[in-house]
């Protein structure tokens, strides 16, 4: 890979500790994809935030960077291992929140928003068409390549980190037009009713297109929170981080239809229902916001729940950004929720606190969100908004 004499003299160390460690990871990156040269990028999303998923050893990292790492471009952060206000509330332990809190300490030192969201778009990190970038939590790289027509590949938290403080990554992969040519053409010939069903079709198309780059068509409109809930669900079933949407997503007139073709039916969808959901029926734990709420569906799950009360034994999260909280307190949402017995989660979610054992059986309206919590040996249950509010006020799953 060529380097400019300004990238050669940070691999020498000129710019010191952390940037010379960045220009180590970038360029042996680089180096393994292919990649001719480093490219500006506009901003960056950091992963690995959670305690729970770093550990000592990735604590001690970021502190080792954080002596002298400052980032040069906007970097925001993915969601932390707990509420960094509320964590007690959330039942997290005094001494996992110690921990947390010295990782984003050392986030904070090192120059970077502590914004702790998957949405970054929704509160400010929102990159122009075609503009490079270096994101690493995959429903955002998915958002951002796929909604935005911004480029990233899909950043591991290191060569995120590293890209911050370089303010450059290598161009490879997503980040070349040729490597943005969809090559399979999906049909959507079921029709999607309810917030789940965007998560049910992620799920249909991510094994249908595994590895691949689906043109999809059929669709004839979609809000924003459907497509973050897309774009969640496709890349964590099997799609790559990009998708075009007929008639929808930008950049997609530019592009031909492929001439392999899949269709999904309402049998697919049924059947991605059958495979995210589990025999059970009691619901000891409802959370929503994978991705994180939105102000919108914040203000749905308000209306749902106003002058009902969550059953004993059984807890509601809304997991979302602290910035759309902010919001829901000035609209009365947050008061009207938490009069409720639900609970706010900001700052983390289902799938990084530390919840593995803690609830046996789980309701939300993600598909993504099914998928990692049983991995924290939950069984899943996924629908609308209202059948997550209802399994929250009965303690049942109704369907
Ligand atoms: Fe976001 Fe966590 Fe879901 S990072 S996309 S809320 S699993």
């Amino acid at each position: 890979m060529e380097l400019t004499k300004q990238e050669q003299a940070m691999l020498d160390g000129k710019e010191g500790y952390a940037v010379r460690k960045s220009m180590e990871i970038l360029v042996a990156l680089g180096e393994i994809f292919g990649a001719k040269s480093l490219i500006d990028v506009g901003s960056v999303q950091v992963a690995g935030v959670s305690y729970h998923n770093l550990g000592d050893a990735g604590l001690e990292f970021l502190d080792s960077l954080a002596k002298d790492g400052r980032v040069k471009v906007l970097t925001t952060l993915n969601p932390a291992g707990m509420d960094l206000e509320n964590w007690k509330q959330l039942g997290i332990s005094p001494d996992f929140a110690e921990k947390q809190n010295l990782v984003i300490d050392a986030f904070q030192r090192m120059g970077i928003l502590v914004s702790c969201t998957c949405t970054p778009y929704l509160i400010g990190n929102l990159p122009t068409y075609g503009e490079h970038i270096a994101w690493s939590e995959s429903s955002a790289v998915t958002f951002a390549n796929s909604v935005i027509g911004a480029r990233t590949n899909r950043e591991g938290g290191p060569s995120a980190l590293a890209a911050a403080f370089v303010g450059k990554t290598p161009c490879y992969g997503l980040h070349l037009n040729e490597n943005r040519v969809p090559d399979i053409h999906v049909q959507v010939n079921a029709e999607l009713k309810k917030l789940s069903d965007w998560g049910a079709l992620g799920y249909a198309i991510g094994k249908k297109a595994e590895n691949k780059i689906p043109y999809i068509t059929g669709i004839k409109a979609a809000q924003l929170d459907e497509l973050k809930s897309f774009c969640a669900s496709v890349v964590t079933y099997g799609a790559k981080p990009l998708f075009y949407m007929k008639g929808i997503t930008p950049g997609n007139e530019a592009q031909t239809q492929p001439s392999n073709t899949v269709t999904i039916e309402e049998a697919d969808l049924k059947n991605a229902y059958d495979n995210i959901n589990d025999q059970v029926s009691d619901i000891d734990f409802v959370c929503v916001g994978c991705p994180h709420c939105s102000i919108k569906e914040i203000q749905e799950i308000a209306d749902l729940i106003k002058g009902k009360k969550v059953k004993d034994g059984v807890e509601l999260w809304v997991a979302t950004s602290r910035t759309a909280k902010q919001l829901a307190d000035k609209r009365g949402y947050t008061a009207t929720i938490e009069a409720a017995g639900g609970k706010f989660a900001c700052d983390t979610c289902m799938a990084v606190a530390p919840l593995k054992g803690r609830f046996k059986a789980l309701a939300t309206t993600s598909a993504k969100g099914c998928f990692y919590s049983r991995q924290s040996l939950m069984k899943t249950k996924m629908g609308s908004m209202s059948e997550c509010v209802n399994a929250a006020v009965s303690g049942i799953w109704n369907n």
